[in-house]
């Protein structure tokens, strides 16, 4: 047990900053539950297969319902969907897909008055290759102000027939694409992190730092609560783009975590505080330690950045990580994160039953060892309650709520997330998280929309998991959640202090969070309950005694 409780909220100043000690105790992002919508796959309202902003208007209830605090929105803004979205083309509009920026402010609207915050994705570090100034830039010359503002280099070699420098991308395949000069011979390359179709921005360019604070203010202005920062560790390169050292930790690779980084994200804070109303801005950001995670949420920087996704099924490695998590983000006075799933990973349904060492990106027909989906199901519940109860702020993706597994029967024509075509099939990527959502069992396209259309074939799976079908139904995994959420709140589970239990098997995670104790029994044997009131738990328990795979919350 520790001597001294954590301090989970970050309520403390930061030892160095004691001029900044206005902790904001009870603002409402230290303890939020932020619900991940994905676009394409959350409700479809006018039948073309792809979800969009009506589609999620028309579900608020639903989202309400289960008791979410804020909604964050994967990108709905123009792009030709070469990465899900995630490559923009236009950052202050909405792609025809989604509907219009009518639309928008309509969601945003309604989502206000149901009481539900709303964040959006802005994605700072590359663009689309169909943005109007990437397309600039290719008819223009070397050295141009049109090139400067994404990153063009020559060539290595006699003929500059190589890459500038051994960056690969993290979709596969070099980190370079090059492009024809004006005669249409061979001419200089541009950086793309991730897909062939999302150029890099020159962060070191003026003219793309103002862009982004005009693209901000057009979102505060609209009303938005805040923005997830997509990539936010990459945005600043290291000067002269120097080779990757393969020897090193990718931490440590030149376009991760560069100290001018931190420069852009207070510029980014003072806009946001110029704002009424407690906006926030959400790091993704996977940069290791964990201390240096932490750089991003100082006190004049971003609010939150994201935790690593729980990998482990297994009590002490959890613990370190809760332990760590809350003494690295404590330390700069900012809540911890607590996240299960997202779209860029497998679910959490599938994935705490797949071996540690060898997880794909992606599982897919070919995939083997993949665990039935009743085997897998009591950790993800249980996983859920751990993730609810630790003190901070916790995410879910859509879909989870309802148990929902990983799709693995994705046919190889129907997959869409450039991963696959890039590392030629070798990698599955991740569609099959992205699957559009089971609203009703017995509607055409399971509800997702007016008829049968799906952008990713839906499995039939999806009418047992269907939200009708599990909606007040007790024992349900979305009735597990919504009871999570109201006990969340009204026993303050969220606001800790975290206090562990000794006593317990090394393979039982044990703590008190406020009057509220905590047991997830993460071994393959059953263990007593301590004396006490059972408030809930993830599976039926027929004794005194925990189950293998379960979380209970007890009145302390
Ligand atoms: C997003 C991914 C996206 C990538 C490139 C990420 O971290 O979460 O979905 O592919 O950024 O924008």
């Amino acid at each position: 047990m520790l001597a001294t409780p954590l301090d989970p909220l970050g309520t403390r100043p930061p030892a160095d900053e004691p001029s900044r000690a206005s902790p904001q105790v009870t603002a409402w992002w230290r303890t939020a539950v932020i619900y991940q919508v994905y676009p394409r796959s959350f409700a479809d309202a006018d039948g073309d297969g792809i979800g969009d902003l009506p589609g999620v208007t028309s579900r608020l209830d639903a989202l309400r319902r289960l008791g979410v605090d804020a909604l964050w929105l994967s990108p709905f803004y123009t792009s030709p969907q070469r990465d899900g979205g995630y490559d923009v083309a236009d950052h202050c509009d909405v792609d025809p897909l989604f509907g219009t920026l009518a639309d928008f402010d309509e969601l945003l609207h309604q989502a206000h008055a149901r009481g539900i915050r709303v964040i959006a994705d802005i994605v700072p570090n590359h663009s689309s290759d169909r943005h109007p100034w990437f397309q600039e830039a290719l008819t223009s010359t070397s050295g141009s102000a049109e090139r400067a503002r994404y990153l063009f280099r020559d060539g290595r070699g006699p003929d500059g027939s190589e890459p500038p420098n051994n960056w690969q991308s993290h979709f596969g395949g070099p980190a370079w694409t090059r492009v024809p000069a004006a005669d249409g011979t061979p001419g200089q390359w541009y950086l793309h992190l991730f897909d062939t179709s999302q150029p890099d921005f020159d962060w070191s360019n003026a003219e793309v730092r103002a862009e982004f604070r005009r693209v901000l203010r057009f979102w505060l202005d609209r009303g938005i609560d805040g923005f997830r920062v997509d990539v936010a560790s990459s945005l600043v390169k290291a000067d002269g783009l120097p080779d990757v050292d393969p020897s090193l930790d990718e931490d440590l690779a030149p376009y991760t975590g560069q100290p001018g980084v931190h420069e852009i994200y207070r510029d980014w804070r003072s806009i946001l505080d110029e704002y009424p109303g407690d906006r926030v801005l959400v790091a993704e950001s996977w940069i290791k330690p964990l201390t240096r995670r932490a750089d991003w949420v100082r006190p004049d920087e971003m609010h939150q950045a994201f935790n690593d996704l729980f990998d482990d099924w297994d009590a002490p490695t959890l613990r370190g990580i809760v332990e760590n998590t809350l003494a690295a983000f404590s330390a700069v006075g900012a809540p911890s994160t607590w996240v299960a799933s997202n779209h860029d990973t497998v679910r959490q349904a599938t994935r705490l039953s797949l071996p540690r060492s060898d997880r794909p990106n992606g599982l897919g027909p070919r995939s083997t060892g993949v665990p039935a989906y009743d085997d897998t199901l009591p950790r993800a519940r249980a996983l859920a309650m751990l993730t609810l109860s630790l003190p901070g702020a916790a995410y879910l993706y859509q879909g989870e709520e309802l148990g929902l597994p990983e799709v693995t029967d994705i046919p190889d024509a129907a997959r869409q997330d450039p991963t696959f075509a890039r590392t030629a099939g070798e990698q599955y990527g991740r569609d099959g998280c992205r699957v559009p959502l089971p609203w009703e069992a017995d509607a055409p396209s399971y509800g997702f929309g007016p008829g049968d259309a799906s952008w990713l074939p839906q499995p039939t799976i999806w009418a047992r998991l269907a939200r009708d079908r599990q909606q007040d139904v007790p024992g349900s995994t979305l009735t597990l959640y919504q009871d999570a959420l109201v006990l969340r709140r009204s026993r303050s589970l969220a606001a800790g202090p975290l206090v562990w239990l000794a006593g317990h098997p090394p393979h039982v995670l044990a703590f008190r969070s406020g009057r509220t104790t905590v047991l997830v029994n993460m071994g393959s044997t059953p263990t007593p309950l301590p004396a006490g009131d059972v408030l809930l738990s993830s599976t039926d328990l027929d004794d005194r005694t925990l189950p293998s795979d379960t979380a209970v919350w007890m009145h302390s």
